[in-house]
Parts: structure tokens; C-alpha cells; sequence
């Protein structure tokens, strides 16, 4: 993608406060041997990652450990557990993000529909547009409505518009307007923005902003959305429209989204992974499971709030 892009997407919320080795718990929190088939996870339907001994250090940061898990296509993952436990770092792995994050060393496998995505010579343009990304606070460019849509497409050469096309003959105008009006729709934007689509999008309200940024993400037609604690800077109404988007867009898309709000998981997900302090995946199943029904200590600890 373009270096544009590149910048402002890999802004992020800052490293927030964590645990930083594996043999602190979070307080509260008791020490559990987590057993494999708590995290292994059968499921109906086709398989879109599959994520085998995965490990993260940030210099002698171990942030992830050994994480293998398997997360099936048009549905919700809902990754949770507390602040540090490795949440972003896992949904950074699945497109390749931290390889932007020059302390970030990655071992393991991670497939998308059975290819390897480290492998030497995988392009990362490609990874990033079938599996895209929407973080925390919303980050539209600086640009209209409609050209934070068609910039995408417009860069990996799928439209084409301006004088130049024009004079060319290749002008995509009206492609671009379809393209805009179907991403607005699909990202339940469209009524409320469809007669002011030349304004600048930083006029929008936080709400709009986050769901401009979906349509963005939609714009190139992935297959995945990563999304990182999407709601978490929006008021209760704005989280409710981006809630109900994640559940239509499950429909068509794969959507792994970490939060730290135990009920929007449960809300929305169909299956969830628990991640616990020192960076371990310690539970992975149907969500109703995980809520109501879980195997690991830890787990039923920290959802019923005795810990995190
Ligand atoms: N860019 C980074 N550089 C160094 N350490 C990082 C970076 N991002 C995360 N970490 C560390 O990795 C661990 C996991 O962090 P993170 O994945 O952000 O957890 P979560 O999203 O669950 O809060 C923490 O110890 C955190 O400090
Ligand atoms: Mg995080």
C-alpha cells in the first residue's frame, strides 16, 4: 500500500501499562497448567487461519506463547483478556502488521486458507488488502467522504478518475460513485452521509468516522477484518450501530475483533479466545461456552470479574 496509507494505519494506541513476564499474574489471578483441549476448538464450516505455535517477543518481551488456534471464515472471533496479554499482538500477526514494529520477533505458522503467510516471498500488499485492519480510534485521512473510499481501490489501480483518466478515456467516475454508494451501504453510513460525500470526513462525529473507516477497509474487498477494541473510544449509541455492522458484515466477511468489553463478546461473537497474563491463549471455544460454561479457573475468574 501506499506510504500514506502505511502511516496512518499503523497508528495505534500506545503500549498501555502491562505485565511484562510470564511468571507475573495479574492480581488475583491464580497460576492454572492450561490444557490443549481447552484451546482445541472444533467447528463446522471452513477453516480461514490456522494459527500454529505462534510466539511474539519484544526484545525479551515474551508477549505471546505458543498460541495455536484455528479461527473459521464468516463469522465473529472475539478475542479477550486483560490489558498486556498479547490481544493486539495476536490480531497484528494474522496480516502481517508487526512487521512494522522493528522489535517484534514472530515465530510460528500462521495460514490464511492453507498458505503460510511468513513465508519468504509472501506480498504483503496483497496480505493486507484480503485482510484488513480497523483499530481503535477511528483514523479517516484528511480527505472527502468519497475519496477516503476510493483511495484504495484508486492506488491498486482499480479505478481510475480525474482530468488525466478523462482525457484518457478511461474515467471511472461512475464505477467509483457505485463503489462508494455500496461501501457506504454496506457499512450502514450511506443515509447519513449520501448528500455530503465532497466534505471533508474529520467532520464527521467519532461514530461516522469509525464506520467511514470500515467502508475503507471494504472498499478493496477483503476477505478478513481485523478489528482492535473498534468501539471502545464511542459512545454506547455509536457502539451499538458498530456492533450490529460487525454482525451483517459476518455474513460475507471473516471479523476477529479484540475487546475488553466482556458483554459486547458475548454479544457478538460467535466463538471467543480468552488470552491470559504472560501472553497464553487459556481457553478457546463457542462463545456461550466460554460465557457460561468454561473449563479453565482462570478463565471463569476473569469473566466473572475477579481479576483483569
Ligand atoms: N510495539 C511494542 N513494542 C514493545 N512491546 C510491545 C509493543 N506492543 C505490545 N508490547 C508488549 O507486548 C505485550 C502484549 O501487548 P498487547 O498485544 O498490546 O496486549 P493487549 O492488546 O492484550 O493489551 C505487553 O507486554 C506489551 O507491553
Ligand atoms: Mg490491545
Amino acid at each position: 500500500m501506499s506510504s500514506e496509507i502505511d502511516s496512518t494505519e499503523t497508528e495505534e494506541e500506545p503500549a498501555t501499562s502491562t505485565t511484562d513476564s510470564s511468571s507475573v499474574t495479574t492480581t488475583g489471578e491464580s497460576q492454572e497448567k492450561i490444557q490443549d483441549e481447552w484451546t482445541d476448538y472444533e467447528f463446522d464450516g471452513e477453516t480461514k487461519f490456522s494459527v500454529t505455535d505462534l510466539d511474539v517477543w519484544y526484545g525479551d518481551d515474551h508477549a505471546l506463547q505458543s498460541v495455536s488456534m484455528d479461527i473459521p471464515e464468516k463469522s465473529v472471533t472475539a478475542l479477550i483478556g486483560p490489558s498486556g496479554c498479547g490481544k493486539s499482538t495476536f490480531l497484528r500477526c494474522l496480516n502481517r502488521m508487526n512487521d512494522r514494529i522493528k522489535a517484534a520477533e514472530v515465530d510460528g505458522t500462521v495460514e490464511l486458507d492453507g498458505m503460510d503467510i511468513y513465508q519468504d516471498g509472501t506480498n504483503l500488499v496483497e496480505l493486507r488488502k484480503r485482510v484488513g485492519m480497523v483499530f481503535q480510534h477511528p483514523n479517516p485521512f484528511p480527505k472527502s467522504i468519497k475519496d477516503n473510499i476510493s483511495y484504495g481501490p484508486r492506488k491498486h489501480g482499480d479505478i481510475d478518475t480525474g482530468l488525466f483518466a478523462r482525457l484518457l478515456g478511461r474515467d471511472d467516475t461512475e464505477e467509483e460513485l457505485e463503489l462508494v454508494e455500496r461501501c457506504l451501504k454496506q457499512s450502514a453510513l450511506w443515509d447519513e452521509v449520501n448528500d455530503r460525500l465532497d466534505d471533508n470526513a474529520l467532520g464527521l462525529s467519532g461514530g461516522q468516522q469509525q464506520r467511514l473507516c470500515i467502508a475503507r477497509c471494504l472498499a478493496v474487498d477483503p476477505e478478513v477484518i481485523l478489528m482492535d477494541e473498534p468501539a471502545s473510544a464511542l459512545d454506547p449509541i455509536a457502539t451499538a450501530k458498530i456492533e450490529d455492522l460487525i454482525d451483517d458484515l459476518s455474513e460475507d466477511y471473516t471479523v476477529v475483533v479484540v475487546t475488553h468489553n466482556m458483554q459486547q463478546a458475548a454479544r457478538i461473537s460467535d466463538q471467543t479466545a480468552v488470552f491470559l497474563t504472560g501472553g497464553e491463549l487459556a481457553e478457546y471455544d463457542d462463545t456461550d461456552k466460554i460465557f457460561e460454561n468454561p473449563e479453565s479457573q482462570r478463565v471463569e475468574d476473569y469473566i466473572t470479574g475477579k481479576f483483569g
